[in-house]
């Protein structure tokens, strides 16, 4: 049940990602192909999900925000592009397929990044039947959430983090930023156009950080015991480029247990809400078990 709304969900999205991008004019082909080439390759579609089902969560109404859940899979498809550069992580393979810099050149992966974080902020202009003043708090949230003091930020601590020793609360901070700013920011903005009020705002925020962390963790895991051809991109990335994560600064058990903790934290947030957030509960749950 939760796997098939995942599914059809997504299929949403893709169509949805297509119809912005054909709305959408460029002035060179090559741009618009690299920018089609990662948008359209697939991926979990966890944020747009997200977004979707925390409105759910709200008040039922997921599939009305499809165009803001699709910007900020944008924003996300954009910060893989930059995340794969050679001055970044430096890999080849991106969802099964080679990453943007290999097809197109890293000076075009380079704008088709800048064009699709630019665009997500267009497209969330084009979300209909919302206030002109709730659209504005939800392009502030996911503005900052991707910015210096979010997504970006984090990468930056992972970037500097490289050849040398953190401490755990740097290690923390660092995913809070480049992986759960961006799912926060998503479960937020469902939350804020459902018009949550700000006791289920709150716990939905408790559980969006919770389901960062797990999820980081589980990509940190997945970096050294994952499958190549499952998860589309290459393992032992972070061991080639020395980068500070879970598993170096603990160990595989307790970065398991640390994203199980996280798991109880995420689902225990929820406990005020009934079958309308059984899908983030599964979500969550299921997550820090995948091999993709
Ligand atoms: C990968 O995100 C990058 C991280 C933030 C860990 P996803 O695992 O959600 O990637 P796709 O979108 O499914 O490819
Ligand atoms: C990157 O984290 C997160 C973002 C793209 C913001 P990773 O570098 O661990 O992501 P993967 O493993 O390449 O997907
Ligand atoms: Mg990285
Ligand atoms: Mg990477
Ligand atoms: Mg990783």
């Amino acid at each position: 049940m939760f796997k098939n709304l995942w599914q059809s969900r997504a299929e949403l999205v893709e169509k949805n990602l297509l119809a912005h991008l054909r709305k959408t004019p460029t002035l060179e082909p090559r741009l618009a192909q690299a920018m089609e080439y990662s948008l359209l390759s697939g991926g979990k579609r966890l944020r747009p999900i997200l977004l979707m089902a925390a409105a759910d969560a709200v008040n039922g109404s997921g599939e009305k925000f499809l165009t803001a859940a699709s910007a900020i899979e944008m924003i996300h498809t954009y910060s893989l592009i930059h995340d794969d550069l050679p001055a970044m992580d430096n890999d080849d393979y991106r969802r099964g397929k080679l990453t943007n810099h290999k097809v197109f050149g890293e000076a075009t992966a380079i704008l088709a990044g800048d064009a699709l974080l630019t665009l997500a902020f267009e497209v969330l202009t084009r979300q209909e039947n919302i206030s002109a003043e709730i659209l504005l708090a939800v392009v502030r949230e996911i503005g900052i959430a991707a910015g210096a003091a979010g997504m970006v930020g984090g990468q930056s601590i992972d970037l500097e983090s490289e050849n040398k020793q953190i401490d755990m609360a740097t290690l923390k901070k660092m995913h809070l930023g480049k992986t759960g700013a961006l799912f926060k920011a998503a479960i937020r903005s469902g939350a804020i156009l459902a018009g949550a009020d700000a006791e289920k705002l709150n716990a939905l925020t408790i559980y969006a950080e919770n389901f960062g962390l797990a999820f980081q963790i589980t990509d940190d895991i997945l970096d050294v015991i994952g499958d190549e051809k499952n998860l589309g991109k290459p393992i032992g990335s972070d061991a080639k480029n020395n980068k500070s994560t879970y598993v170096t600064l603990t160990s595989l058990d307790t970065a398991k247990n640390l994203a199980n903790d996280a798991v109880k934290l995420a689902v225990d947030a929820l406990k005020n809400f009934g079958g309308e957030a059984e899908f983030l509960r599964e979500l969550v749950k299921y997550l820090v078990g995948r091999n993709k």
